[in-house]
């Protein structure tokens, strides 16, 4: 898999899962640009890769805010040239019973989780219309597909993301624009670190893999992903959990 030449943005790239497909897409021999609302981590992260030889760039970026959004990708596309590779990892939980869930809990979830998607989706989307070609990848989760108890925001926002990933598929198909979706099981990451002890334990109990995944797990398939190696493949949910859900 050779990615050299490619522009790819990945949002929420400073720590964790968007860190690790930062590294991977850069190691395949993308310019990489992290955006982040943790401008000083993307950047930091931007720096590692830099010193392991590869190109990238940490820049500010809140996938919930449209006036922002667009200026970052006009000045994408005037410093650089036309996005190929969008990564929608930008996510967050806040997590809580729906009998006591708060009505501003749920609408951040579900601003940053799915809206921010279609924002980026829509920017990232006019630039590789002009070129005919661009990848989106979408991070979903295996929470959106089977529900969690504690979760009805993020697994309500990451069941969106699914089906705004099927319905984007179709529509830019024509335009040779690949959108497909990468559905984690749990991956050992400060997200899910904030889990008590106990609880992780449960869940390990339920994978048949009996461990959590690893951000390298997830980063590896969003390379498949947006490589030529997968130029039949959109519209789709690549779980990558373990074997928790089958
Ligand atoms: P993380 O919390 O370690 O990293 C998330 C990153 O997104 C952070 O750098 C944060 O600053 C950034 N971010 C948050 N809000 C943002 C915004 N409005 N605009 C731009 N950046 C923003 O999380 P992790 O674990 O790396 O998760 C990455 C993605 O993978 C998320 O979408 C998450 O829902 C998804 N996922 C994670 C799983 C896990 O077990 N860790 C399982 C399934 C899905």
């Amino acid at each position: 898999m050779d990615l050299t030449g490619k522009l790819a943005l990945v949002t929420g790239g400073a720590r964790g899962i968007g860190q690790a497909i930062g590294e991977e897409l850069a190691r395949l021999g993308a310019q990489v640009l992290l955006g982040d609302v943790n401008q000083a981590g993307a950047e930091e992260t931007a720096g590692k890769i830099r010193e392991s030889g590869g190109q990238a760039r940490g820049i500010a970026l809140n996938v919930t805010d449209a006036a922002q959004l667009q200026g970052v990708f006009d000045s994408i596309l005037k410093e650089y040239k036309p996005l190929d590779i969008l990564v929608n990892n930008a996510g967050i939980t806040r997590d809580g019973l729906l009998m006591r869930m708060k009505e501003p809990d749920w609408d951040l979830v579900l601003e940053v989780n799915l809206k921010g998607g279609f924002l980026c989706s829509q920017q990232a989307v006019k630039q590789m219309f002009k070129q005919r070609f661009g990848v989106i990848v979408n991070i979903a989760s295996i929470v959106g597909v089977m529900g969690n108890a504690g979760q009805a925001n993020y697994s309500a926002s990451k069941a969106g993301l699914i089906g705004l990933t099927k319905t984007l598929a179709r529509e830019v198909a024509s335009r040779n624009i690949r959108v497909n979706a990468i559905a984690p099981g749990f991956i050992d990451t400060e997200m899910t670190r904030q889990l008590d002890e106990k609880v992780r334990e449960k869940l390990v109990e339920q994978i048949p893999l009996a461990s959590l995944g690893q951000p390298q797990d997830i980063a590896d398939c969003v390379a498949f992903l947006v490589s030529d190696r997968a130029r039949y493949i959109t519209g789709q949910v690549l779980h990558v959990n373990g074997g928790m859900l089958m």
